[in-house]
């Protein structure tokens, strides 16, 4: 029998309920971002990660908390072997409202169809540039042509939405701002930009010197498109404008410039099983420790996911111009 409360939402120190989890599937990848990745990178042996079984007990604990929102992302997640198990076995819990996926677009010719019969309506798919030569210096060793097959293979599948996400790095690809939007446009797709965030060290370019702001990506929109602001939220952290001209949306996911932490909805699973309380710190709870020592024990996962609440902090401290402090690259987490 369960305790009472037991099934009672998640809310924090701060007031704020806790209704969707990012999960980490893999820190692999078939990319190598210059801003995600460093170029050398050490990734997490096969024993260490959690296994698609103990991912989807995680997620049914949370969902039996009232987490109603769960995306997959990666590294790539969709190279990890048998994932559509894992979105199947998700896709059928009923008190989830939205399973999600961001992706890097590689797979998606193979999988888009899997991925939509498993209950998948939205994903986000990342694309920086529409020139192969940039696009192949910004990702180090990707092919655009295949994730243009992959956003052309989703958006024959028909799933209910498909985002572009796309980092803007000043004097790599800020001159694409335009391209990307009427890209986006032209095929009914919203897009969202990202301000760059310092996780991890990277030895590409200097983040600082890097940056370029939501402001100045949204003036740049303005000389050639009309923006209206919507209040419309997907349940994450874009402020989105109707484009008039194309009758889709632009986000601004903006750490820097616009800080949303005070809405804060989330917690993230990181591919080790680390339950992180905050993108951009480490407080964190090993849940593969509690999913290994109490195998089956929902109510010792439960325990666990609920006595997190109390150490997520108020938000992240980015701060462009000093040594990074977070020394997690963004490979872990999925953001
Ligand atoms: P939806 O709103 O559900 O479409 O998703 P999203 O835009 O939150 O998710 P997506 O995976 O496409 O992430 C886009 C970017 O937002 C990534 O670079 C994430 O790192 C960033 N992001 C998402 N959530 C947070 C957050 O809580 N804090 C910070 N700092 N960045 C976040
Ligand atoms: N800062 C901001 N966004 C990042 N992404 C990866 N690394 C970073 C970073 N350091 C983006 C990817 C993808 C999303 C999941 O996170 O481009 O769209
Ligand atoms: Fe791979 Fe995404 Fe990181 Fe690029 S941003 S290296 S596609 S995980």
């Amino acid at each position: 029998m369960q305790a009472a409360g037991q099934n009672s939402a998640l809310v924090d120190n701060f007031g704020r309920t806790v209704n969707y989890v990012r999960i980490s599937v893999t820190d692999r990848c078939d990319f190598r971002c210059v801003y995600c990745m460093d170029e050398e990178m050490q990734f997490v042996p096969r024993a260490k990660l959690l296994s698609l079984e103990e991912i989807s007990t995680i997620v049914r604990a949370f969902a039996d908390l009232g987490v109603v929102k769960v995306r997959i992302t990666g590294g790539e997640p969709l190279i990890r072997r048998n994932i559509i198990k894992l979105f199947r076995d998700i896709g059928r819990l009923e008190a989830l409202n939205e399973l999600t996926l961001t992706t890097n677009g590689s797979q998606l010719p193979k999988l888009a169809g899997e991925l939509k019969d498993a209950g998948v309506k939205r994903i986000n798919i990342s694309l920086d540039s529409l020139d192969p030569v940039k696009f192949k210096r910004l990702t180090r060793v990707g092919d655009l042509s295949k994730v243009l097959a992959g956003i052309d293979a989703a958006l024959a599948t028909g799933f209910e939405k498909i985002k572009i996400n796309s980092v803007i790095l000043k004097n790599r690809n800020d001159d694409e701002i335009l391209d990307l939007v009427r890209f986006a446009g032209e095929r009914g797709m919203d897009i969202s930009f990202i301000e760059e965030m310092p996780l991890g060290v990277i030895g590409d370019h200097d983040r600082l010197e890097a940056y370029y702001p939501s402001d100045a990506i949204k003036s740049d929109l303005e000389e050639r498109y009309t923006l209206i602001p919507t209040t419309e939220s997907t349940g994450g952290p874009s402020r989105y404008f109707k484009i008039v001209e194309t009758n889709t949306r632009v986000g601004f996911i903006s750490p820097h410039s616009h800080n949303f932490c005070d809405n804060c909805n989330r917690v993230r699973l990181t591919c080790e099983g680390r339950l992180l309380l905050c993108l951009g710190q480490e407080h964190s709870v090993d849940l593969r420790r509690v999913v290994r020592t109490y195998p089956g024990d929902m109510d010792k996962l439960k325990q666990a996911i609920r006595a997190s609440m109390s150490i997520k902090p108020k938000g992240h401290e980015f701060d462009l111009s000093a040594k990074p402090v977070i020394f997690r690259h963004m490979n872990m987490t999925g953001g």
